[in-house]
């Protein structure tokens, strides 16, 4: 039975910080956020918003946009990693707000869970989920599988000026009008690390920034390393001499902390998978150097982050590279689509691969290409850490899904926040009811107890 995406849907808080006034007040040069990580706005949550929110206003969108009932829907799943509560799972609170709309008891049915794996969890959830409806498990219901976060760092520190926040949800079911996922051929790597992690009670997490951009280019090679073998091995691609496997996949998305990381990522793995080819040899000759050797070739991470001359070269050679003409008609044609929206709202944890994949879908159709038959390569990455890569083909009907979709539109009207807003809210000096926008037809969220004995409850309301 086949599985897969049959929609996509989003929800961006309208409030941003830009780029510009970020560099002014932090004393940066603008040029490293705008060209060098690739971030112009990073969307903020309002003071009436969580995480919970997010997710259940993205649920509603798609909801009411496909004219679903709370029975076509047999599972939600909400993967984050910006939790609340150690104990109860946010679809609980999500399918809590859908009841307002809906009628109390109207989800009852609806099984579902909170996953966590720091931004890599949504991709678990979705391959359940997608097993789910192959078991024929799903009893002619779909599925909704949303990834909500809010990306929040330390005031002052590196990671800051890599923020954001925002849902995505997707609809499953067993005859995916938008994506087709390949069967058989989902492969993930995992290892024990602290490139990136929550500590309990800590709002915002402990970053070791390029430790961790080093550890997911690894651990996505080593799960690109077992799809190979799989598709190979199970016949879904028939790999000639001279090939790589991503010469097979016509859209790569990847994990996007920020947009200029994509770029990184897949510079990466087109190297490691270009290297053993006889196209080498010439790329070697337009870029003039040889490709730089750590010192320790069997090193850590540490070591060879620690190696100054060889990642001084390694940049060198990076930047050489990915001016050749054969890496640019890869990055233009497989990657740029998908980090449109990741410039215009920045980092979105969990979401941020399914908004590079919904930000491709919509820019790759305006450029008046016919997307069907189209096979879709994702590098997801978690810290902690895990990888995922998966494919899927891109469905017949999806010109009926896509043809709408509008990125400024679906985001609203926003509102551009001065320094001092940013930091009252980013420092959580504002209750709910002194939000900055007052938003219709939308959840927010009213209260979170205090007393003792109800510490922790949140309620929310439908604005109408
Ligand atoms: N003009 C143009 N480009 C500039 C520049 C300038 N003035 N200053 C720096 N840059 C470029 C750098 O060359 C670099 O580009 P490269 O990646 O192609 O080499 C880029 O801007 C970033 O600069 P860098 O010095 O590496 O930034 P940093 O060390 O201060 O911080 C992060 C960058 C991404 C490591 C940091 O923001 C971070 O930790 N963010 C959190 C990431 C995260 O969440 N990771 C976990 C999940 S995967």
């Amino acid at each position: 039975m086949a599985a897969g995406i049959d929609d996509i849907a989003i929800y961006i808080p309208r409030l941003y910080i830009d780029a510009a006034d970020f560099a002014d007040n932090r004393g940066l040069d603008p040029v490293k956020l705008q060209k060098g990580l690739g971030v112009s706005q990073m969307a903020i949550v309002d003071s009436n918003q969580d995480p919970a929110c997010l997710a259940a206003n993205a649920c509603l969108r798609i909801m009411q946009k496909n004219k679903l009932s709370p029975d076509d829907i047999g599972r939600l799943y909400v993967s984050t990693e910006s939790a609340f509560d150690e104990s109860k799972a946010m679809n609980s609170y999500v399918i809590g707000m859908l009841e307002q709309v809906y009628g109390q008891g109207a989800f009852e049915h609806c099984g579902g869970v909170e996953t966590k794996f720091a931004c890599v969890s949504g991709s678990y959830a979705l391959y359940d989920n997608a097993n789910w409806i192959r078991a024929d498990e799903a009893d002619g219901k779909a599925a909704l599988v949303v990834v909500s976060d809010i990306a929040k760092y330390d005031m002052g520190s590196s990671g800051e000026m890599t923020q954001g926040a925002g849902a995505v949800v997707m609809l499953l079911n067993d005859d995916p009008r938008l994506l087709a996922f390949d069967p058989k051929v989902t492969s993930t790597s995992i290892k024990d690390e602290y490139d990136f992690y929550r500590p309990f009670g800590k709002e915002t997490p402990i970053v070791h920034g390029q430790y961790s951009n080093l550890l997911y280019m690894i651990q996505v090679r080593k799960a690109l390393e077992a799809y190979k073998r799989k598709v190979v091995s199970s016949g879904l691609i028939k790999m000639e001499a001279g090939e790589t496997i991503l010469d097979h996949m016509d859209y790569i998305n990847m994990h996007l902390p920020y947009s200029n990381m994509g770029k990184k990522a897949l510079a990466y793995l087109v190297r490691h998978e270009w290297r053993q080819l006889p196209r080498w040899k010439n790329i070697l000759k337009e870029i003039g150097m040889d490709e730089p050797i750590p010192k320790d070739p069997r090193g850590t991470i540490e070591s060879v982050l620690g190696d100054e001359e060889f990642m001084a070269k390694d940049h060198e050679f990076t930047k050489l590279f990915t001016k050749t003409q054969a890496y640019q008609e890869v990055y233009e044609s497989k990657l740029s689509s998908s980090l449109i929206a990741s410039t215009m709202i920045g980092n979105l944890y969990t979401a941020s691969l399914y908004l590079g994949f919904r930000s491709s879908l919509e820019f790759e159709y305006q450029k008046g290409i016919d997307l069907e038959g189209k096979r879709v390569g994702f590098g997801s990455y978690g810290s902690g850490s895990s990888a995922m890569v998966f494919s899927g083909v891109v469905q017949p009907a999806y010109k009926e899904m896509v043809k709408d979709m509008n990125l400024e539109a679906e985001i609203g009207d926003r509102k551009r926040l001065t320094w001092d807003e940013y930091e009252e809210l980013h420092e959580n000096k504002l209750s709910p009811e002194e939000s900055m926008v007052h938003s219709k037809k939308e959840f927010v969220l009213v209260h979170v107890n205090t007393e003792k004995e109800s510490r922790g409850e949140r309620r929310y309301i439908f604005n109408e």
